[in-house]
């Protein structure tokens, strides 16, 4: 798209009307990688550039939270290969765009259990989360080994022990304490769930926090979505009526 209709798209956005939060199911890097005979790791590697470019524009706009799928809780499926190229290339974003995000007073946050994790990814994902934690800008919440059931068990567990321990009682427990024992704890629901890659299912993303949630599908691969298509995404979202079960 030339400079002049991506001005005019973001200038057709409304600054007042923007998503607070916008979650991304970034999928389809195989997919983009096979149509050029490529190994899978080359449409992960062309998918990170994306992950810079929807962050930068995300950041320009002015959302507030920005959260990025990059590692499901079954994606442990895949070829050990395949999984360590995703470890190395989540350690090189953060070697990399961790001084832009300070700069762009970026906060970044992981939902899921690190764990299993590397020893060097969770190192360097610690030093990210240690040096960006005074910012107040946006928070982007990459989610790695995340999903959407481990989320909502891992937090009735926790619930669970602050009855036990006497902190709370059972009848204190509804939706805004329960969203305090989720991993996104303190940050709104998503407004909006982007997925691109032509699949139209949530695949144990965020399932407690899209109860009221607009989708946008697009059947771009993550390694093509560029910034145009974030904008397209807002312009459409904009124009949705959400009710919430009004009327
Ligand atoms: C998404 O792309 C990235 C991750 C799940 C880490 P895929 O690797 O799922 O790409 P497709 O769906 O096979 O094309
Ligand atoms: C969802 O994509 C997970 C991430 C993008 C990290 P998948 O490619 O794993 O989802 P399915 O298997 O097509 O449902
Ligand atoms: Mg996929």
């Amino acid at each position: 798209m030339s400079q002049v209709n991506l001005n005019s798209q973001i200038n057709q956005i409304d600054i007042d009307n923007l998503p607070r939060h916008i979650a991304i199911i970034m999928d389809g890097n195989g997919r983009w990688a096979k149509k050029r005979l490529l190994p899978r790791n080359f449409g992960h590697q062309e998918g990170m550039k994306r992950v810079v470019e929807i962050v930068e524009a995300s950041t320009e706009l002015g959302i507030k939270h920005l959260t990025l799928y990059a590692f499901s809780t079954e994606n442990w499926k895949r070829p050990k290969n395949e999984i360590e190229g995703l470890m190395k290339l989540l350690i090189t974003y953060i070697r990399n765009e961790l001084d832009k995000l300070i700069k762009n007073n970026v906060r970044l946050n992981i939902l899921g259990d690190v764990t299993p994790l590397p020893d060097l990814a969770k190192l360097e994902i610690r030093r990210a989360i240690d040096e960006t934690k005074d910012n107040n800008g946006m928070v982007l919440n990459i989610a790695l080994n995340y999903g959407g059931r481990d989320d909502i068990i891992n937090g009735v567990k926790t619930i669970l022990k602050d009855v036990e321990l006497g902190n709370i009682s059972i009848e204190d427990i509804d939706n805004n304490l329960f969203s305090e024992y989720l991993y996104t704890k303190g940050q709104p629901d998503p407004d909006l769930l982007i997925r691109p890659s032509g699949e139209l299912r949530i695949s144990n993303f965020l399932l407690y926090q899209t109860a009221y949630t607009e989708y946008w599908f697009s059947d771009v691969l993550w390694p093509d979505f560029k910034k145009e298509k974030l904008y397209e995404a807002i312009l459409d979202f904009q124009k949705r009526n959400r009710r919430f079960g009004g009327i």
